[in-house]
């Protein structure tokens, strides 16, 4: 291909990219994917250490669910979820309820994690407010938490930088702490009783949190801490959500994250994996009880959609990429490799001064990067902000990478890579991530 930069890019307008890097033509333009890696325009090979943005659960290149995709276009390209349905969203709807813990039961379909947080907090709403409870509307999450950028999902995202510049626009969500260093399940999760009990129990509606939050860097979070969770949201009639929408659909090693923290949510919200990528889809998970409470209630609906929510092609990409990924055993994989990916990373820790700290699982991982970790000595916030801007991108492309920079809490690469990746593909991350590692040392050598 070959493009004719940086005049080719300037008709578009790229999500969250600094305007320096899209007009000095430093952004990769990657024209081809095949399993774990990825090509870009002038032929170079990238190993794909994010699954694309936590998405390529089943790797590039499957013309199995390409010709799903085709197959669905040319049978009925499209008809509405409003009043109606069809085949591929029935089943889908069945196929993702049957793998989903507990009663999560009933599935209202969307196209993106942002569409899923949003529809999650009104679904919440009209919930209460069918139940005779119209005051709870109030919404408690945590700090460093990215939940998206439509408006509702902005305001329960938990990251300053990016809420300052809509700060008049959103509403008042309520923020706790983040599981970040906490070593007591228990004691972490009750700083949401704390708020609820200040905020007044009959004006909160809903708790919204990750199992494994990546804001802040794959906090997996202390044993006990989603079982308060659970506890305090009974005892005040506030529904828990999880927020799924990079933990499911095996990025943990289990078909959902709430899984692995044992505990059942009233929703739980999903997108990027159920399709690896292949077609747009997003979701809410329900418990069928909240459901038939609303939908026997005297309104009766719930009074939201869109024009794509459980579009046929994707609904049938869903089907093909879950059924693949159960046939071909990819959550095995990723069971099976998780404990060599996570020795490895702390190979890297181990043996790198600038490491403070690797955190994470299945796969899905912070480095956690610092000045001197046995000297104490951090990045200040300057430091932090020009290595992961302005170094690590050029670092991680030398290598050969796609793996991401993160300065959401300090700075950090953040690796999630397909969960087809064994043993070979992971060694080639690992190599890549030792020599950015090496050379950001040698920016703040000290
Ligand atoms: C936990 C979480 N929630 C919501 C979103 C928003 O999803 P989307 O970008 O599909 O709107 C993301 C995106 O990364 C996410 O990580």
């Amino acid at each position: 291909m070959g493009a004719t930069r940086p005049d080719d890019l300037k008709h578009m307008v790229l999500h969250f990219t600094k305007g320096k890097a899209w007009r000095d033509a430093s952004v990769p333009i990657y024209v081809r994917g095949d399993g774990c890696h990825l090509w870009d325009e002038n032929g170079r090979r990238y190993l794909d250490g994010l699954a694309g943005l936590f998405v390529v659960q089943i790797g590039h290149g499957r013309s199995d669910l390409a010709h799903a995709a085709a197959k669905q276009m040319e049978q009925l390209a499209y008809t509405p979820s409003w009043a109606a349905t069809h085949p591929p969203a029935i089943e889908a709807s069945k196929l993702v309820t049957s793998l989903a813990p507990g009663d999560l039961d009933a599935v209202f379909w969307v196209t993106s994690g942002s569409e899923a947080v949003e529809s999650a907090i009104k679904f919440t709403r009209q919930y209460h407010r069918s139940q005779g409870n119209p005051e709870k509307t109030k919404v408690i999450s945590r700090r460093l938490s990215y939940h998206g950028t439509t408006m509702g999902a902005l305001s329960a995202t938990g990251l300053d930088s990016i809420r300052e510049p809509f700060l008049p626009l959103l509403g008042g969500f309520l923020k706790v702490d983040s599981t970040l260093g906490a070593t007591d399940g228990v004691a972490a999760a009750e700083q949401f009783e704390e708020a609820i009990l200040a905020a007044g129990p009959e004006t909160v509606g809903m708790i919204i949190a990750e199992p494994v939050q990546n804001g802040g860097g794959a906090l997996v979070p202390p044993p006990g801490y989603w079982q308060e969770l659970r506890r305090i949201c009974d005892k005040y009639n506030v529904l828990l959500t999880a927020d799924e929408v990079i933990n499911s659909f095996g990025r943990l090693g289990h078909w959902f994250g709430s899984e692995m923290v044992g505990v059942v949510p009233d929703m739980l919200t999903f997108a990027k994996g159920a399709t690896s990528g292949y077609a747009p889809v997003g979701g809410v998970l329900i418990r069928r009880q909240r459901v038939d409470e609303l939908l026997d209630s005297a309104n009766g609906t719930f009074t939201h959609g869109a024009t794509w929510g459980g579009h046929p092609v994707s609904m049938a990409v869903t089907i093909a990429n879950v059924t693949a990924m159960r046939d071909e055993g990819v959550l095995d994989n990723v069971q099976e490799h998780a404990g060599y990916f996570r020795d490895q990373l702390d190979a890297i820790a181990a043996s790198h001064d600038n490491v403070s700290e690797v955190r994470g699982t299945g796969y899905f991982y912070a480095v956690e990067l610092t000045v001197s970790r046995d000297r104490g000595i951090d990045l200040t916030d300057d430091q932090t902000v020009r290595l992961v801007n302005e170094h690590l991108p050029r670092m991680i492309q030398d290598a050969g990478l796609l793996i991401r920079a993160d300065n959401r809490g300090k700075a950090k690469l953040m690796l999630s890579p397909p969960l087809i990746a064994k043993t070979e593909e992971l060694d080639e991350l690992i190599a890549g991530v030792d020599q950015v590692v090496s050379r950001a040392a040698e920016v703040h050598a000290v």
